[in-house]
């Protein structure tokens, strides 16, 4: 039969286990040593009568090659009840019984064990196999020798977790105890510190898939601006130049007409003056340039907006590069003209620039933009928001207004947006940097915008933006982003 399978289970009796009245929990041993138990160690005499079988017991392990020491310390520990939960023993005889028997049984919470077996470091090596080979880290381990020569190096000790060490002879009923409570103390605490962080693993899983998705609409609504105002920024110049194109395919098929009638018969010139007239050439001649003219801007404009959408969507390289700032602000401002545009409810917002002459600076230019768009999209809203309720010339006579002021201040460039929007109250300002915080509804805000800008500009630039609001006036944000990094 395998020794491994003689376990014990022990429970407590009432003329061994007492406790006293009053608050304090004190486990009363039968020499009268005290041992004093947390709150939530509570011994409950009343669930002795069988009950508590149903209770996982603790389960331990006594390894030693003298049967001697197992029957001692079964008889020492007989009785034990902790946490309501009595004892159930296992018992090897040998380092490779003990490895086995831990291998089998992983939640052993504690072991006694000897050093010197069937060799003279088989306990160390059964500590070994345990914490490297089963990378066991939570059963404790509390080595016992017969004599105090046999006491393994602290370094020992260290690097394999040893929980405590004690010679045999120490163990009398009580230090074991003590020790037994020790020891299922740092087990529950090590078993709920493993639950705790799954716990929390779990928790920051969902966090950071929560946040990633957040970061994702984030992402759509300024992908979103971006599809918009290219399609809105391409439909007109693309319009003005089918329409025009029509007329000038259908003049210049008229001059050719007109050209081959006067190589068939170059003096007719009756003929060719009713021509004339007909195609009524005194207008082509004054229309044609200007439709070409027409054209040619149409594809400046197509140009433009080809190009804003360029700077404003630069991908950044590992280095900082040399950026004009206005270019930036001016590139997300086309982009978002579709919703700076009139509209059924609001005229135009007014766009004031204030530029002033600074530097080129040393940055993400991707990022930057990103900045400003996030930026500018909340102070439309911010106007959009204010416009609410207010009538078509209402609006008209106090105009929305957005204004832009750049300067340089020694090595920094200070750039000021300005919305005479809804503003906002005071709690609000003081959240508006974090993650995750919107005062719009859902769909609308992510509640992402200030915190990604805050974090572009502070620490991947190592500048400041700060934000001055008034409820019912308007909100100024200002951000100082130095030249050089
Ligand atoms: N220019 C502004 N005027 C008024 N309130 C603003 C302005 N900019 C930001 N806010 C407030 O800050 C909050 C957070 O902004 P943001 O981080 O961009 O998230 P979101 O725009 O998705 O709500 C907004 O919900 C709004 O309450
Ligand atoms: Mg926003």
């Amino acid at each position: 039969m395998n020794r491994n399978d003689r376990n014990t289970t022990l429970y407590k009796e009432n003329n061994t286990v007492t406790v006293p009245e009053d608050d304090d929990q004190l486990l009363l041993l039968e020499d009268d040593e005290l041992i004093l138990l947390e709150d939530d160690e509570v011994v409950d005499i009343e669930d002795v009568d069988g009950q508590s079988v149903e209770r996982e017991p603790w389960q331990i392990a006594i390894v030693d090659d003298e049967p001697a020491v197992h029957q001692a310390t079964e008889l020492a520990l007989k009785n034990f009840v902790f946490d309501s939960k009595p004892l159930l023993l296992f018992h090897a005889y040998s380092g490779a019984e003990a490895q086995e028997l831990v291998a089998e049984h992983p939640d052993i919470a504690f072991i006694l064990l000897d050093v010197v077996m069937e060799s003279n470091d088989a306990g160390l090596r059964v500590v070994r196999y345990i914490r490297e080979e089963l990378n066991n880290k939570r059963v404790q381990i509390i080595l016992r020798t017969g004599q105090p020569g046999e006491a393994p190096e602290e370094s020992v000790i260290r690097k394999y977790e040893i929980n405590d060490y004690k010679l045999k002879v120490e163990l009398t009923r009580q230090r074991l105890i003590t020790a037994a409570i020790a020891a299922l103390r740092a087990y529950r605490n090590t078993i709920a510190v493993e639950q705790k962080t799954a716990e929390l693993t779990q928790t920051l899983q969902t966090l950071q898939h929560t946040q990633l998705q957040l970061v994702q609409s984030e992402k759509m609504s300024a992908l979103g601006n971006l599809v918009a105002g290219v399609a809105h920024e391409i439909n007109n110049p693309l319009g003005c130049i089918s329409g025009n194109l029509a007329y000038v395919t259908d003049s210049i098929q008229n001059l050719l007409n007109f050209i081959q009638l006067y190589q068939a018969d170059p003096n007719s010139a009756s003929l060719l003056t009713k021509e004339i007239e007909a195609i009524e050439l005194e207008f082509i001649r004054e229309d044609l340039p200007k439709s070409l003219n027409s054209i040619s801007l149409a594809f400046e404009r197509i140009l433009n907006i080809s190009n804003s959408l360029r700077v404003f969507s630069r991908q950044d390289k590992d280095n900082k590069t040399l950026f004009n700032i206005h270019e930036g602000i001016d590139s997300t401002l086309l982009i978002l003209k579709h919703r700076t545009k009139a509209n059924d409810r609001r005229p135009a917002i007014v766009i004031i620039k204030d530029y002033g002459l600074i530097a080129d600076i040393q940055c993400f230019p991707g990022q930057i933009n990103q900045v400003f768009m996030n930026l500018l999209a909340n102070s439309i809203d911010a106007l959009d928001e204010g416009s609410q309720g207010k009538g078509y010339a209402e609006i008209e006579a106090s105009q929305n207004i957005i204004a832009i002021r750049t300067a340089m201040v020694e090595d920094r460039i200070i750039i000021q947006i300005k919305d005479n929007g809804c503003g906002m109250k005071p709690q609000t300002r003081d959240r508006i940097f974090e993650q995750g915080f919107t005062t719009k509804e859902v769909g609308k805000g992510t509640g992402l915008g200030l915190a990604i800008a805050r974090q572009i500009v502070t620490e991947k630039h190592g500048g400041t933006i700060v934000c001055d609001s008034t409820l019912g006036q308007g909100t100024t944000f200002t951000i100082s982003l130095p030249i050089a990094p």
